[in-house]
């Protein structure tokens, strides 16, 4: 059996063809690779229909996630060493965003589905100050229990913002995730749904919010109608993550393959969980739309993927609480900013190190062939 041939990128990106290659072309040909200038392009073309697909009000196509996460949170006009939210399970771009603005992330435990859990948040809430803003992480195109988190953050008129980075285009009920907080954050770094290597969109319903995080991305400035930057008493210094029109070409023409990607990873999904009902302990889904991973808890059925070199991925390395940046409060600064602003006490999470240690993601591989691969190993190995 040859391996596979798209690892470790197995969703947008092996979905990349002419015409991710033309749009790129054309882009290049034209010379029009900055998005700001032209009254027409081809990120503000995105932007209206990231807009129109999601049913929110404003878009921002970036850089990346990580930094549409770190305006976000500057958006609500924190004070240094304040305290944002976060669920004990995530990647750790979701607390480097948070230190990276001087505040302070303080972990709240998961519920069972990995995603921030409702009761353990209220329990925070009556029992500490208010925090600056709640981030919420959307895991691999599930929804967790957002609607509740939406009304306790309503209720206690908190900023939340989705980092639904691994999520771009699926529901819970019939909203959009990341369409539930003030502002939103998505992905299109390379094993995301959709790629274009790096890359983000930032969203959001609150104009005040929204102006104040896309002024961030573009240092801290808004522009004129030509696209000059506009430095005025509205200013503010912030850093620079504007997308390039290469990167929007690219994400553009993604975009028009979500439909499809959604329903081959649907069918897909089906195929594997139905060789493997029954012989191993899986996760049910909260959204129906992304089906990117199985989630499996059963240690043994790991260390059988490990040895017959399954692709999977452990959720070790989404436990915050295990994370040296968080457990020995790292910082690139001298004097150990901001973790030295505070000495707050962590949240101990122990469901979200149970699930971290039990639970990995079987990816629904998208290329035709690595999936043909991928079933007749699952079928020798469990049929
Ligand atoms: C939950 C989560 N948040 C944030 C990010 C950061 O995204 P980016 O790589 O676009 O900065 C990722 C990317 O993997 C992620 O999975």
């Amino acid at each position: 059996m040859k391996g596979f041939k798209h690892l470790p990128y197995y969703l947008g990106q092996s979905q990349i063809d002419a015409s991710e290659i033309d749009a790129t072309k054309e882009i290049v040909s034209s010379g029009d690779l900055f998005r700001y200038g032209k009254e027409e392009n081809i990120s503000a073309k995105l932007e209206r229909k990231i807009t129109n697909f999601l049913g929110c009000s404003h878009s921002l196509v970036m850089a990346n996630a990580t930094f549409a996460l770190q305006a976000s949170i500057v958006a609500t006009k924190p004070v240094i060493g304040d305290v944002v939210l976060i669920p004990g399970i995530s990647f750790i771009a979701t607390a480097n965003a948070v230190l990276s603005v001087g505040l302070i992330p303080i972990m709240i435990d998961v519920d069972k589905s990995g995603h921030l859990c409702p009761i353990m948040l209220s329990n925070y809430l009556k029992n500490n100050p208010k925090p600056r803003a709640v981030i919420f992480v959307h895991l691999e195109g599930h929804g967790g229990k957002i609607q509740e988190i939406s009304n306790i953050c309503k209720e206690n008129d908190i900023v939340l913002i989705e980092d639904a980075s691994q999520s771009f285009g699926a529901r819970s009920g019939d909203k959009f995730l990341g369409t539930f907080g003030e502002l939103g954050c998505f992905s299109f770094q390379s094993n995301k749904i959709l790629s274009s290597g790096e890359g983000g969109v930032l969203i959001g319903n609150d104009v005040n919010l929204f102006d104040n995080a896309k002024k961030y991305t573009d240092h801290g400035c808004s522009r004129k109608d030509n696209g000059l930057p506009l430095w005025n008493e509205h200013s503010f210094f912030g850093g620079n993550a504007k997308a390039t029109n290469i990167t929007s070409a690219v994400i553009n023409a993604q975009f028009e393959k979500l439909v499809n990607i959604q329903k081959s990873l649907k069918d897909k999904y089906t195929e594997i969980k139905n060789i493997l009902t029954g012989k191993v302990h899986f996760i049910e889904r909260a959204s129906s739309d992304n089906f990117v991973s199985l989630w499996i808890e059963d240690i043994n059925v790991a260390e059988v993927f490990r040895q017959h070199k399954i692709p999977h991925s452990n959720w070790t390395h989404w436990n915050l609480q295990e994370n040296p940046i968080i457990k020995q409060r790292l910082s690139p600064y001298g004097d150990g900013f901001p973790w030295s602003l505070k000495t707050l006490q962590q949240q101990i999470c122990p469901v979200s190190n149970q699930i971290c240690t039990e639970r990995i993601s079987l990816p629904i591989l998208l290329d035709d062939d690595d999936f043909s691969l991928l079933t007749r190993k699952l079928r020798s190995l469990f049929c």
